[in-house]
C-alpha cells in the first residue's frame, strides 16, 4: 500500500458539503470536495495527488477525446448507522479497471495506487457519504489518455482519476424495457465485456428511441443473430422463470457485473437452483405466455436492483407480475441493503472498511 506521505494532499479551504443535502440529490451532479490523480509518464506511474474537486486545463488535441482511449469503473462507499464508511467489493473493481486497461492498450494501475488513492480520498470526503437507507457515495475511478497528439496509436502518457458523488436512487419506478433488434451495444472480439468509454456513447440513440416509445431501457440482443437477450443499459439482466435465478452467460460482449457476480452468489447461498447461460427472445415469449416469468430485473452498482415491470418487443409487450410479489428479488434487494449498511452480519467478506 502507499504510504500517505506519497500522496501530496492539498485540502480544501472550504468544504461545499454543507451546500446541499447529501440524502437528496441527483445521480452524479453534485461533486465531493476533493479528488485524486495519478499521472503515467516515461513508462512509469510517477506523481501522486489529491486536490480539491475542480476543472483542469486541458489540450482539445487530447488522445482520450478523439479516439475513446477512456476507461472508467463505479462503485459505491456506505455508511453504517454508527457512522463507519466501507465500499463494496472495491477489488472487484480495480481487477475489471485493469482488464478494461489491457483491452484499450493502457498501462495498468497499480493495486496500491487504485487502492490507496481511493482510501486516503473516501477519509478527506466522508461527510458526503449519505446516512439515507438507499444513499451512497458513487466513486467513479477512470483512466484517460493524454497525450496532445491526433496520431491514431496508443498515448504515451495518462491521467487516472477518482472523483465521487452522493448518490440516491437510480430509478424511482420500476422500469419498462425494450428488446433492441436493431442496433447492437457489442459484438463478439469487440469491448462489450470492459468498462471503454465508447460502449456508452454508442447506446446513447437506440435508447433515446426507445424511450420516446415509453421505455426507460434497451434490452440488446447479441450482434450476429439478435435472438439472444445479453444486457440492459449499464446493468446485467437477471429473470427468475420458473424456480430457477436465470442469467445470460458471460462473454466477450457482456460486462462481468459485480453486482451480478453478488447476486448469484446469495442466491447459490440460498441453495437456489442458477443458470448462467444463453437466453433466447423466443424463450422468454413462451415463457411468458406459460406465465411462467416469475421475476425480471436489471442489476448494477448504480440501479442496484431494477424490477423490470414489462418488457417490449416489436409490437407486443409483456406485462410481468407486481414487484410486491417478487420473492427473490426483493431478499436480495434487502440483503444487500443490509450488508452494505452493515445492520446485516458479511459473510461473503464483501465490505471493506475505510479507516
Ligand atoms: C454495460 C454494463 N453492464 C452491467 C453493469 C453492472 O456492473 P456492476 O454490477 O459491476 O456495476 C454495468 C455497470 O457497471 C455496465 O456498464
Amino acid at each position: 500500500m502507499i504510504a500517505n506521505a506519497d500522496i501530496k494532499i492539498e485540502k480544501t479551504a472550504h468544504s461545499r458539503v454543507g451546500e446541499y443535502d447529501v440524502n437528496n440529490v441527483p445521480f452524479g451532479k453534485c461533486f465531493s470536495d476533493h479528488m485524486f490523480i495519478a499521472e503515467y509518464a516515461d513508462g512509469k506511474w510517477g506523481k501522486l495527488t489529491i486536490t480539491p474537486y475542480r476543472d483542469v486545463p486541458m489540450s482539445y488535441a487530447m488522445s482520450a477525446l478523439h479516439y475513446g482511449q477512456a476507461i472508467f469503473e463505479g462503485m459505491k462507499a456506505y455508511k453504517s448507522e454508527s457512522g463507519e464508511v466501507s465500499v463494496f467489493r472495491p477489488i472487484d473493481n480495480f481487477n475489471r479497471m485493469n482488464k478494461s486497461a489491457i483491452r484499450m492498450a493502457m498501462p495498468e494501475v497499480p493495486e496500491e495506487i487504485f487502492m490507496g488513492g481511493l482510501l486516503e480520498l473516501l477519509k478527506l470526503d466522508l461527510a458526503w457519504v449519505p446516512t439515507s437507507e438507499t444513499g451512497s457515495l458513487y466513486i467513479r475511478p477512470f483512466l484517460i489518455a493524454t497525450d496532445e497528439a491526433i496520431g491514431v496509436k496508443p498515448s504515451d502518457t495518462y491521467k487516472f482519476v477518482i472523483i465521487t458523488c452522493p448518490a440516491g436512487k437510480y430509478y424511482s419506478e420500476p422500469i419498462k424495457v425494450l428488446i433492441e433488434t436493431n442496433y447492437i451495444r457489442a459484438v463478439q472480439g469487440g469491448v462489450g465485456f470492459v468498462k471503454a468509454a465508447g460502449n456508452y456513447g454508442r447506446s446513447l440513440y437506440p435508447t433515446k428511441l426507445a424511450q420516446q416509445k415509453g421505455y426507460q431501457q434497451v434490452i440488446w440482443t447479441d450482434g450476429a443473430t439478435h435472438s439472444y437477450l445479453e444486457e440492459s443499459g449499464t446493468m446485467n439482466l437477471m429473470f427468475v422463470i420458473g424456480n430457477s435465478v436465470v442469467t445470460p452467460a458471460l462473454s466477450d460482449t457482456i460486462l462481468d457485473g459485480i453486482t451480478r457476480r453478488s447476486v448469484l452468489a446469495l442466491a447459490r447461498d440460498w441453495g437456489m437452483n442458477v443458470e448462467e447461460r444463453k437466453i433466447s427472445i423466443q424463450e422468454i415469449l413462451d415463457a411468458h405466455a406459460k406465465g411462467e416469468i416469475k421475476e425480471a430485473f436489471g442489476v448494477g452498482t448504480a440501479a442496484t436492483i431494477a424490477p423490470i415491470i414489462g418488457i417490449g418487443y416489436k409490437e407486443d409487450y409483456m406485462e410481468l407480475p407486481p414487484v410486491a410479489e417478487r420473492k427473490f428479488s426483493n431478499k436480495v434487494d434487502e440483503t444487500l441493503r443490509g450488508i452494505r449498511k452493515g445492520k446485516l452480519e458479511d459473510k461473503m467478506g464483501w465490505m471493506y472498511k475505510v479507516k
